[in-house]
């Protein structure tokens, strides 16, 4: 009997790093939880029309003026950016406020590494907010993996690598994964027992948006499964995947 190949699953640990990655055939997951991928789950699920990622300030001002019903927003080093309408907080898209509307989105990670993935077969995105629903589409879709972490200006981060742990912990069985990065990623999810805001108080975003005032968006940010939706690229926007 021929056993089936399983898929590969790999783990990108910083935008510097991709080049060494083959996305042809791959589903690739954005992750930046801290802040720019937390804030595309919730405003999804709560009804955002669409989120349009762009990469400049400037580019997000002028697509939220030529966009019917759409707002500006983003950040760049953590804070709201000058001539921007709101910020990258998960926590200003209740319902109430975004249902309906496109949500135009510039940050200084996350929209980035969105932008460099070229030839994918998919591009989604992760954070605990929808962990479950990213490790379920990624075993129904049995297709190669790359986990791509935003990290912070090309250097390593802990939070996005611990959620790259968290799904590999969920979806492990379903993948081969002969990747260093992927296993290290596992041994930090592990490490955590969980208690993902306790393990990332010392983490270097951590404190620089603690210093802004903003550990409620950290609080948010680091609670599994509050927004079960997996926003996916269709052309240049992201939407709900049905
Ligand atoms: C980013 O894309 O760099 C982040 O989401 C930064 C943040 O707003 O915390």
């Amino acid at each position: 009997m021929v056993s089936k190949q399983l898929p590969r699953l790999e783990v990108c640990l910083s935008p510097a790093l991709l080049h060494l990655f083959d996305t042809k055939d791959t589903v690739v997951v954005i992750i930046d939880v801290f802040r720019a991928t937390s804030t595309i789950a919730a405003a999804l699920d709560n009804g955002a029309f669409q989120v349009l990622p762009v990469a400049s300030v400037a580019e997000c001002i002028a697509v939220s003026k030529s966009t019917p019903n759409s707002l500006s927003a983003g950040e760049r080093d953590g804070r709201v950016a000058e001539g921007l309408q709101y910020g990258n907080s998960p926590l200003e898209y209740p319902r109430e406020f975004i249902e309906g509307k496109t949500l135009v989105l510039t940050t200084t990670n996350g929209t980035r590494l969105l932008h460099m993935v070229q030839n994918a077969d998919t591009i989604i995105t992760g954070s605990f907010l929808n962990l479950s629903a990213v490790s379920e589409y990624l075993i129904a879709a049995g297709k190669n993996v790359l986990l791509g972490c935003a990290a912070w200006k090309d250097r390593f981060n802990l939070e996005d690598t611990l959620f790259a742990g968290a799904v590999i912990n969920n979806v492990q069985s379903h993948f081969s994964i002969n990747c260093d990065s992927a296993r290290a990623a596992v041994h930090l999810f592990h490490q955590s027992k969980g208690a993902f805001l306790d393990f990332l108080k010392h983490s270097s975003h951590y404190n620089r948006l603690a210093a802004f005032g903003l550990v409620k968006d950290m609080e948010y940010c680091t609670t599994p499964d509050q927004h079960p939706v997996v926003p996916i690229l269709k052309g240049k926007t992201l939407v709900v995947h049905k």
